[in-house]
């Protein structure tokens, strides 16, 4: 999890290089407090542009015309105040804005040589610089107005237009200035929402309060080389699990099958399909399913992947069990068979239903063992690796020692709480039932009816997840 200072370097500056250079500015003047915005504006609830403007005085270099401006501007780069939306060098008047950091003295600038271009020290005046709200970041603008013995802003997400945040309660009386200041300079947000405390978590869409810009909650976002269109406020989006969705789909090759259990707007399926691989894609959500469907003819993929809007359990026992059958009997498929299951709240729950899925069915051969990718959430102080697996193993039935691909860290969502992905094998014993497992179903669901485990994810499933921003 990133904070939002480092957030902010990192949604403005793609590149290593330019992001060292924007930290090095923005320490170099939080040390200076002349740079700093007026002591005033702390505690300010609602937005005052005017509050901002301040007057300091700033060395400058006034250079004489006979000199040229462009070889004392190559030397003198390092020295330059540079500032949000501030330009340091105003060539018409040959005047050139420094640091008040680093140049305090002539002698300061000893190294540059500036006699050897004809300036000498009569040069260097100290005048004065109207500074204002423009030019600060948002993060240097938060710093200066939110409390200082409290946490800072933590995080946000950038979901193509929307700005999304998960304000902690002390900063809930600053909401409006926060989203004024983000809609003001974050590039292209033309909308701020916070998540609010009513959760509609069986779709994990939260419920989310307007702060600031247009009520327009239809996104366009690209992941994976993919494009998505959906309605943030009725589905699931989470721009951080990218790489996760990118690490899955390489595991896939085209002719693969892959079973998307609980698809969302289908960040597995439509990069899967896009690779040529057969996808069945399950959502609960009207609203997800009916993006989902968008979005496959959106990227060219529909004629891949058939879409359902069903109970996972029911897609498990249905389409699932059938298309499995078929592929079994099909000699001719040498691909092999995925299952995604990212619902890390309740996921592990419905693993029951995979042993003896097949059982009194014509026993074939599976040729290639299907790989289930399921994810949790690992909560603890002990090894989340192997806090997850016993999870899986608690639901499973049955160890998996012996069926593992690997199990891997996905994000960190809370203190002692990482979701976790485990990838393991259905083999022909479980799905058939030869093996005991099932048997020693976990204690909660032991001689429960399927209907029980079709429950929504409980409000603590989701908000004891405090970092999680969707
Ligand atoms: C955490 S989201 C994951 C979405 C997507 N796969 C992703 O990686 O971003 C979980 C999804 O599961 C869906 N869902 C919740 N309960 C379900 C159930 N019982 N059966 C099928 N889908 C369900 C929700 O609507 C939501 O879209």
């Amino acid at each position: 999890m990133i904070g939002a200072k480092t957030a902010a370097l990192f949604l403005t500056h793609r590149t290593p290089h330019l992001l060292i250079v924007r930290l090095r500015h923005y320490f170099k003047n939080m040390l200076c407090t002349d740079l700093h915005p007026p002591a005033a504006v702390r505690g300010m609830t609602r937005l005052s542009r005017e509050a901002f403007n301040k007057t300091i005085k700033t060395p400058h270099l006034i250079v004489p015309k006979d000199v040229n401006l462009n070889n004392v501007c190559r030397v003198i780069k390092k020295f330059l105040l540079k500032m949000e939306r501030y330009k340091p060098v105003v060539s018409e008047e040959y005047k050139i804005t420094l640091h008040p950091l680093a140049v305090q003295r002539w002698e300061d600038l000893a190294e540059v040589e500036l006699d050897k271009l004809g300036i000498d020290s009569k040069a260097l005046v100290w005048q004065e610089i109207q500074l204002g709200y423009e030019n600060w970041k948002y993060d240097e603008i938060f710093k200066a107005v939110l409390p200082e013995d409290k946490e800072a802003l933590s995080s946000f997400s950038k979901i193509g237009h929307i700005v999304h945040l998960n304000l902690k309660d002390h900063l809930l009386a600053y909401r409006e200035l926060i989203g004024a200041v983000l809609l003001d300079k974050i590039p292209g947000c033309r909308t701020v929402v916070n998540k609010s405390v009513t959760i509609d978590n069986t779709y994990r869409n939260f419920q989310m309060e307007l702060l600031c810009g247009e009520p327009d909650y239809q996104v366009d976002v690209k992941e994976n080389g993919c494009a998505f269109k959906f309605d943030f406020s009725k589905v699931y989006w989470n721009p951080r699990l990218s790489t996760e969705h990118e690490k899955v789909v390489k595991m896939l090759n085209k002719n693969d099958i892959l079973f998307d259990l609980y698809a969302g707007v289908g960040p597995f399926t439509v990069p899967a399909a896009r690779k040529g691989c057969t996808v069945f894609s399950n959502d609960l959500n009207p609203d997800s399913y009916q993006a989902l469907v968008e979005n496959c003819t959106l990227n060219k993929v529909s004629k891949n992947v058939k879409c359902y809007n069903k109970d996972a359990i029911d897609f498990i026992q249905q389409e699932m069990k059938h298309a499995l059958l078929e592929t079994c009997a099909n000699e001719s498929f040498k691909g092999h068979i995925h299952i995604t299951m990212n619902l890390p709240a309740m996921a592990v729950e419905h693993l029951p239903y995979f042993p003896a899925l097949l059982k009194g069915e014509k026993i074939v051969n599976l040729q290639q063992k299907p790989l289930v990718h399921v994810y949790c959430f690992a909560k603890g102080v002990d090894d989340k690796k192997l806090i997850a697996q016993k999870l899986v193993e608690q639901w499973l039935g049955t160890d998996v020692d012996d069926k593992l691909k690997e199990i891997a860290f996905v994000r960190n969502v809370a203190p002692n709480k990482d979701m976790m992905r485990v990838s393991f094998y259905l083999t022909e014993d479980l799905l058939y039932g030869h093996s005991d497992a099932g048997r020693k179903r976990h204690l909660d669901t032991e001689d429960k009816p399927a209907e029980e485990s079709k429950r929504p994810c409980q409000i603590s499933d989701v908000l004891e997840d405090g970092k999680e921003s969707k």
